[in-house]
């Protein structure tokens, strides 16, 4: 709103020697400019602002194939505006990430960080507001994940789960018109079952077509050791250059009985 947190968040990154803090506001397009041109240069040259609302900012950052640390969600708390906040922010975070919810005590925030911990189980609160919550005081003004702040705050997994839920990472941009198969990196674990794919490779012609290639299959994996996993389709997905191009991977897992979730170090990329 007036760039304070920011400006906080920046002269952390300067004492730490490393790191970019990217800030929005949709309707400060006019003041954070000028306020931050006050700051020292230091300070400056480690803070991108955009006057974008949240969905534009996330997809402009995904676009770039920005990795984020830590994020704190404090813009429009309504509760369908902070749940898409968290669920971008928790797909733009690196493995161990944190998301900091502002503000604990409203419905919007809360209500979103406990809904997402539900349909995320490995994430975890670095707290108990959301653990705690009690029916017979839901509007508990109190309520935080660290005591006399008004946060909630939430840390992702060490690796990236693949479940039976359907998981996808969207469509990523690529210069390849050739998709023929997927590359996995897992972590050290122990499980064992199906790996589902859906592989796309779209084309968007300079005429307006956009042709699709589509494989979907499934490996047989035991895993008992860190290690990569390549898979190639059986028909590789393939168009002659001169278009933009994306592709997309959609995992599900189907563990044996009593096996965990499929871990991922990174997201599965392209062959
Ligand atoms: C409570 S203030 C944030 C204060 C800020 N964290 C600070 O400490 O200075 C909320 C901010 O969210 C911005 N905002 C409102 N709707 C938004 C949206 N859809 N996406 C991003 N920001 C939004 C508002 O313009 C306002 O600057």
């Amino acid at each position: 709103m007036y760039a304070g947190t920011a400006e906080v968040m920046a002269r952390a990154l300067w004492e730490n020697g490393t790191g970019i803090v990217h800030t929005t506001d949709p309707l400060g397009g006019d003041r954070c400019p000028q306020i931050i041109e006050n700051w020292p240069q230091e300070l400056q040259r480690l803070t991108r602002f955009y006057a974008l609302n949240s969905m534009d900012f996330f997809h402009h950052l995904d676009r770039q194939r920005v990795t984020l640390d830590l994020v704190l969600v404090d813009g429009n708390h309504d509760f369908e505006f902070a749940l898409f906040d968290l669920q971008m922010s928790a797909r733009l975070l690196r493995p161990g990430g944190i998301v900091i919810m502002d503000n604990a005590e409203q419905t919007g925030p809360f209500k979103a960080s406990q809904h997402f911990l539900a349909n995320n189980r490995e994430w975890c609160e670095l707290g108990s507001a959301v653990a705690s919550h009690a029916r017979s005081a839901p509007f508990d003004s109190a309520r935080a994940s660290i005591r006399w702040t008004s946060f909630v705050v939430l840390q992702a997994p060490n690796h990236i789960p693949v479940g039976e839920d359907l998981r996808s990472w969207g469509q990523v941009r690529t210069k390849s018109a050739y998709f023929d198969g997927i590359r996995l990196e897992l972590p050290a674990q122990r499980t064992s079952g199906w790996l589902h794919y859906q592989a796309l490779l779209r084309a968007f012609q300079d005429d307006g077509a956009i042709p699709e290639y589509k494989a979907v299959g499934k490996l047989r994996l035991e895993v008992d050791r860190s290690g990569t996993v390549v898979h190639p389709f059986d028909g590789p997905l393939r168009f002659a250059e001169g278009a933009q191009y994306t592709y997309e991977i959609d995992l599900a897992w189907e563990p044996d009985t009593g096996c965990p979730s499929l871990a991922l170090l990174t997201a599965p990329t392209p062959l």
